[in-house]
């Protein structure tokens, strides 16, 4: 059975050892972070039961179609008819040009397809499909399938593409890989959120929009114009005195209470109940980021959640990951670890408070 695989830039190796937990297999292709693999086992289903840190999405491959320079979209929608789709079914079709590069998107492709497929009596869908059709293209070859896509795990080929935009609008990476630990680790909840490390201000925006009230952290300045264009409010607070400060007291009118301090110091001038998430990206290295978080346990309500960007600072992944876990754990059960699609030289981990 043949297999797309997408993964992160910076962990090849990981994958591979992701991947051989799995079952055997074999590289067919290998372009950028993306992969064409033929195993023996059922690597959709060995997924589910063995969850990988470092595999995005895996997506069975039905066909290999050659592309032909001169008949271009016209030999992907040959892929398509190799598929033998029936008629009647809601079908989404996503492509992924990993390096064709022929001129045209892959939304221009997705569009060319769709209304070919309208014409021939098929019901494009972009919302609710029934199907999932994905064409990967790569080194002149189409490689394509079909899944259900209620089924699906990952319901897009290429993540960076899907989580770039929110609204319409344009997301920058951090606020991405805060949506995407969000929909990978099941997040729902509301409250306060403790923002560890949070200038410029991306994640402290997007929790006001899931609904949280924000306490921000960082000694470097929010984008507050950016924030306030997105009606959302702040208030700095700057050289906190030795008698505790009240942040719930600051925190009643406005979204966002932005802490400009240092976290080794600003825990000791606060005071701070019922914080239902912490949000820790600060750009320092994991076990250090983990001890400052801890200082911060005392604000937090039981069965607080917990993201936290584990930096990855050399190659030595699986000990950063370790470091960091080893000081949590005094205090969260770590629920999961990801390299998520907007990490970069970093994976998200998801906890919750004993
Ligand atoms: C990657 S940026 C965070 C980006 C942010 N999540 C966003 O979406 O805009 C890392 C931040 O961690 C902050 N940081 C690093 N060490 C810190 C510390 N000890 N206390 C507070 N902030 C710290 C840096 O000032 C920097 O703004």
């Amino acid at each position: 059975m043949l297999y797309f695989i997408y993964s992160g830039m910076f962990f090849e190796k990981s994958l591979y050892g992701d991947l051989l937990k799995l079952g055997k297999f074999r590289v067919l292709e290998h372009e950028q972070n993306t992969m064409i693999i033929e195993a023996e086992k059922d690597f959709v289903k060995e997924l589910k039961k063995k969850p990988s840190m470092f595999i995005h999405s895996i997506f069975r491959i039905g066909n290999i179609t050659d592309i032909d320079e001169g008949r271009y979209v016209d030999s992907l929608h040959t892929a398509v008819e190799s598929l033998k789709l029936k008629k009647g079914k809601r079908i989404r079709i996503e492509c992924y040009d990993v390096n064709s590069k022929r001129g045209l998107s892959a939304k221009q492709i997705e569009m060319e397809l769709s209304a070919k497929l309208k014409k021939e009596g098929f019901s494009p869908e972009l919302v609710k499909p029934d199907l999932l059709l994905y064409l990967v293209l790569i080194n002149m070859k189409c490689y394509s399938g079909v899944a259900d896509y209620r089924k699906l795990h990952v319901k897009f080929l290429n993540p960076l593409r899907h989580y770039g935009k929110e609204g319409g609008r344009l997301v920058s990476r951090s606020e991405a890989k805060l949506l995407e630990a969000f929909e990978a680790f099941r997040i729902k909840g509301k409250g306060i959120a403790l923002d560890l490390g949070a200038a410029p201000g991306g994640w402290s925006a997007v929790l006001v929009k899931k609904g949280y009230k924000v306490v921000a952290i960082d000694n470097a300045d929010l984008e507050y114009e950016k924030i306030e264009e997105q009606r959302m409010s702040v208030k700095v607070l700057t050289n906190l005195r030795k008698k505790k400060t009240d942040i719930n007291e600051q925190l009643r009118n406005v979204d966002i209470v932005h802490i400009r301090e240092n976290a080794s110091a600003a825990f000791s001038r606060m005071e701070l109940k019922g914080v239902s998430l912490v949000a820790n990206d600060m750009n320092i290295e994991p076990e250090q980021s983990a001890q400052l978080l801890m200082n911060y346990i005392g604000f937090l309500k039981r069965d607080a959640r917990l993201i936290m960007t584990v930096k990855c600072i050399s190659r030595k992944v699986s000990k950063h990951i370790a470091n960091a876990e080893r000081i949590l754990e005094d205090r969260f059960e770590v629920k999961g670890i990801k390299e998520l699609p907007s990490n970069r030289q970093e994976v998200t981990l998801f906890a919750k408070s004993a």
